[in-house]
């Protein structure tokens, strides 16, 4: 990646136990963190809508490792993508028989839940090599109407359920979602969405807020609560005062401010009553994030959030995703407000400038200030929870 190849005035990236600049990082801190350009290994990912993975064999690359995803009965199957006879990729091949995938080159045909060579077309039903040749699978599952996929190291998968935000698992929830492929490393999609210090100025000029205001700067702290970190907004500052420069807000007539009493539940402007769901979710701050990359800004009447989603160590997929947790017909407005103007909105012009961020950001080195105390509290998270999950390099096999 950009940030680990060092930027052009260091000749060679500063060690930890070396001298260095003072207040200048590199990432020498986080070793596993820092191992992990693409990504970390024991968790489910969301890799694709499960509308677009049909009984046509389809290719996604997750932590620099080609996976070929199928529907067989109704049933998503990740195989590798790779076949082991000449290394063709499976996901060029055809189903010839329920519950088997062809290799599109000598037939060579796996049974879709095991892996198992079931037979090699073009060497006859006796084919000595049949049975002999397990290809790798992997686990799949359906949440969210996409697909997600395990990669880990062989050791059963945990269940998926552990791993999703715990409102979505225990509640209904209707949900507008976005799956774009980014250029930049994952961590840098991570880290900007978690970043304390860069909504209030880099969005400053986005639709999406152009009717709310946004403070100039908070005093924030960081909270962990199980696998979760909040950035709790202790006092927010809507003006300020910079002595020989002058004063700066990016406040205006036709900009609302939110209510004094729902500081910490997402800045919405108007709403001041929460949803029910997320009123008992009793979360400390609006913004928390967890591993492996997932971030959650909960609004006063739905959630966003982003699955930062690891292809290689250049490449992420962007999954965004609205949730709402009313009922019946109470979801017809959310449907409306997210297909009318929430998707182009937040899902697109806001979001897209994080990812003119990511793509342009370029650490370490870099040199921290003090709202960055967030970003450091995520890395030390992924750190603590992550020895020896950094993806591994690619077998060639
Ligand atoms: S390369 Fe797959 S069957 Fe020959
Ligand atoms: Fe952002």
């Amino acid at each position: 990646m950009r940030g680990e190849s060092g930027a052009p005035e260091v000749s060679s990236p500063p060690r930890r136990s070396g001298p260095r600049e003072p207040g200048r990082q590199d990432w020498s801190s986080w070793p596993h963190y820092q191992a992990a350009a693409s990504g970390f290994r024991g968790y489910w990912y969301p890799v694709a809508f499960s509308s677009r993975i049909t009984g046509r064999p389809t290719q996604v690359t997750l932590l620099g490792e080609k996976i070929m995803l199928v529907r067989d009965g109704g049933t998503v199957f990740a195989l590798k993508d790779r076949c082991p006879h000449r290394g063709v990729p499976l996901s060029e091949g055809k189903r010839q028989f329920p519950g088997t995938v062809s290799c599109a080159y000598h037939g060579w045909t796996f049974g879709l839940a095991d892996g198992e060579l079931k037979a090699a077309i073009t060497d006859g039903p006796a084919s000595p090599i049949c049975g002999k040749v397990r290809q790798p699978t992997y686990p799949a599952a359906e949440r969210l109407g996409m697909v997600w996929v395990y990669v880990g190291e062989g050791e059963d998968a945990p269940p998926i359920d552990e791993q999703l935000p715990e409102e979505l698992v225990d509640n209904p929830a209707v949900v507008g979602a976005r799956i774009q492929r980014r250029t930049g490393n994952w961590r840098f999609a991570c880290e900007n969405g978690y970043d304390e210090g860069h909504a209030k100025y880099l969005h400053r000029t986005a639709l999406w807020r152009v009717f709310k205001s946004m403070p100039v700067w908070n005093e924030t702290r960081i909270e962990r609560r199980g696998r979760w970190i909040y950035r709790v907004q202790e006092k927010q500052y809507w003006d300020a005062d910079f002595p020989g420069l002058g004063t700066w807000n990016s406040q205006a007539w036709y900009k609302q401010r939110p209510p004094k009493d729902v500081t910490n539940i997402g800045n919405t402007g108007s709403h001041r009553e929460v949803d029910p769901v997320i009123a008992a979710q009793e979360f400390p701050g609006f913004a928390s994030v967890s591993m492996p990359g997932v971030l959650r800004i909960v609004y006063p009447t739905f959630i966003h959030y982003e699955f930062y989603v690891p292809i290689d160590a250049e490449h992420h997929l962007y999954v965004g995703v609205m949730a709402n947790f009313s009922r019946g017909i109470r979801t017809l407005p959310f449907y409306v407000k997210y297909l009318g103007f929430v998707r182009w909105l937040f899902h697109g012009q806001f979001s897209a400038q994080d990812k003119w961020m990511v793509e342009i950001t370029d650490a370490p080195p870099e040199k921290l200030y003090r709202p960055d105390d967030s970003l450091l509290k995520w890395r030390k998270l992924a750190e603590d929870t992550c020895e020896g999950r950094a993806a591994r390099p690619k077998d060639g096999g």
